[in-house]
């Protein structure tokens, strides 16, 4: 039998140092939020493949519409031969995203290729140029996206030349407001900045988009204020430029609303999704206003396997099941639990500088010292590293990699989701005094 230890040794002989691994150990199963090694050793998942399980590991309803599709056709490319599974899930999602509009979807089969066809289209319905992007924004890694995200080590350093046109303001990070403000005396500066930022660094005429996530993910799951984004889009629209909502993390429940941006009451141009919308098979999507995904010419978006038949049908699965098992409530249920527990962690130890969440995305801030707010990295690390020997799977994130965010699936059962909390206040106990 192979060992997680003998596979890391092949895996260090024959793939490239590059791609990172958080945990040094390989999966033979996984089911529900649990998580098998090769060593048969159980681990409670609190990462969801970077937020991809929100319907659980191998859900049995998602499997079977994948293996029936599977036994019809894998693949004839949209382009070529056009499938039911498709146009289904266009319609679907067309009517799941906010906004009381007509809309269409294409299919891709990653965040970042996403990310791309939505600033591409937004170029072509404007015929401008420019992108305004924000601080601790992660959109992707290819070249655009990449250019998009905002942290250098390890994502853009050694990369450049990055995309040109793309313009960067501070976002709503209120624990290290970059206006030294607080809400809510702030009056939300950070929002009506934008309109400065069109004196200041791009004029308004010539951008093209605003791309944006609800909730940052790997920024370190930061809640704007409940009136940023409405702000934002209004002077999106006023100035002619596509609101992009990137919901590649944010969506698919894991804020307890299907979207992010309903929380936030405000209806963005174009909708990405990603991530969760197809339990693990690569599929992603551009849902826009139909009279923006209209508007470039035939053949000017797509791509070879965009809106794989199997990925499709899973997806309406995932959706199906999402009303079955009520998975909006049981993410609500989720994130009252663990805001609860982190509050409690962060009385007990001061190096919890900040505990925020939206639904199920919770997030706990680690600093070495509650007044310098100092990230504490290398704690955030060994955090990590000690639940997984106590089995407990977890992921950081923040441009300090200080932040600790459970993207547990939504399907945890009560006694996991209690116990993989207590892991990590036992883990930290072990580190921290106080
Ligand atoms: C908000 C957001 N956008 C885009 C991406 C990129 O997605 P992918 O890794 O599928 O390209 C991610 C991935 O973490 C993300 O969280």
């Amino acid at each position: 039998m192979k060992t997680n230890a003998s596979l890391l040794k092949e895996r260090n002989a024959h793939v490239p140092q590059g791609l990172f691994n958080t945990h040094p150990i390989f999966a033979a199963n996984a089911k529900g939020a649990l998580i098998t090694d090769v060593e048969g050793k159980e681990y409670i998942d609190f990462a969801g493949g970077i937020g991809v399980n929100n319907i659980g590991h191998c859900d049995d309803e998602v499997l079977r519409a994948a293996y029936d599709q599977i036994q019809k056709y894998i693949h004839t490319c949209f382009h070529v031969v056009m499938y039911e599974p498709y146009v289904e899930l266009a319609k679907r999602l067309n009517a799941y995203t906010p906004g009381n509009f007509p809309k269409k979807t294409m299919f891709v089969n990653s965040g970042a290729e996403a990310v791309e066809n939505a600033i591409k289209v937004a170029r072509h319905a404007t015929a401008r140029t420019a992108t305004i992007a924000f601080e601790d924004a992660f959109h992707g890694r290819t070249l655009l996206a990449l250019s998009l995200t905002s942290k250098m080590k390890p994502y853009k350093f050694g990369f450049a030349p990055y995309a040109p046109e793309i313009y960067r303001m501070p976002y709503a990070y209120c624990y290290r407001c970059a206006f030294g403000l607080e809400y809510p005396s702030c009056e939300i500066h950070c929002a009506y900045f934008l309109r400065e930022f069109f004196h200041t660094h791009i004029s308004s005429e010539q951008v093209a988009a605003l791309i944006v996530e609800p909730v940052q993910g790997e920024g370190g799951f930061i809640v704007p204020p409940k009136e940023y984004f409405k702000i934002l889009k209004k002077i999106c629209e006023d100035n002619g430029i596509v609101f992009i909502a990137d919901e590649i993390q944010t969506g698919f429940g894991r804020t307890a609303k299907m979207f992010a941006m309903e929380h936030y009451e405000v209806e963005p141009d174009i909708v990405i999704m990603a991530k969760s919308m197809a339990a693990g098979l690569p599929l992603s999507a551009v849902t826009g206003k139909a009279e923006l995904m209209d508007h470039p010419q035939v053949g000017g978006l797509g791509g070879t396997y965009g809106g794989n038949p199997v990925a499709c049908r899973a997806a309406i699965a995932v959706l199906e099941q999402f009303e079955k098992k009520d998975l909006l409530s049981r993410a609500e249920k989720i994130g009252k639990k663990v805001l609860q527990r982190f509050r409690e962690i962060q009385e007990r130890f001061s190096v919890v500088g900040d505990v925020r969440g939206l639904g199920a995305m919770v997030g706990m801030e680690l600093v070495v010292d509650r007044k310098t707010k100092e990230p504490a990295t290398a704690l955030t690390k060994q955090l990590v590293n000690r639940s997984r020997e106590k089995g407990l799977l977890m992921i950081s994130a923040g441009t300090h990699s200080n932040i600790i965010r459970p993207l547990m699936p939504l399907v945890i059962t009560d006694e996991q989701l209690e116990k993989g909390l207590s892991i990590i206040e036992e883990s930290l106990g072990e580190f921290s005094s106080h």
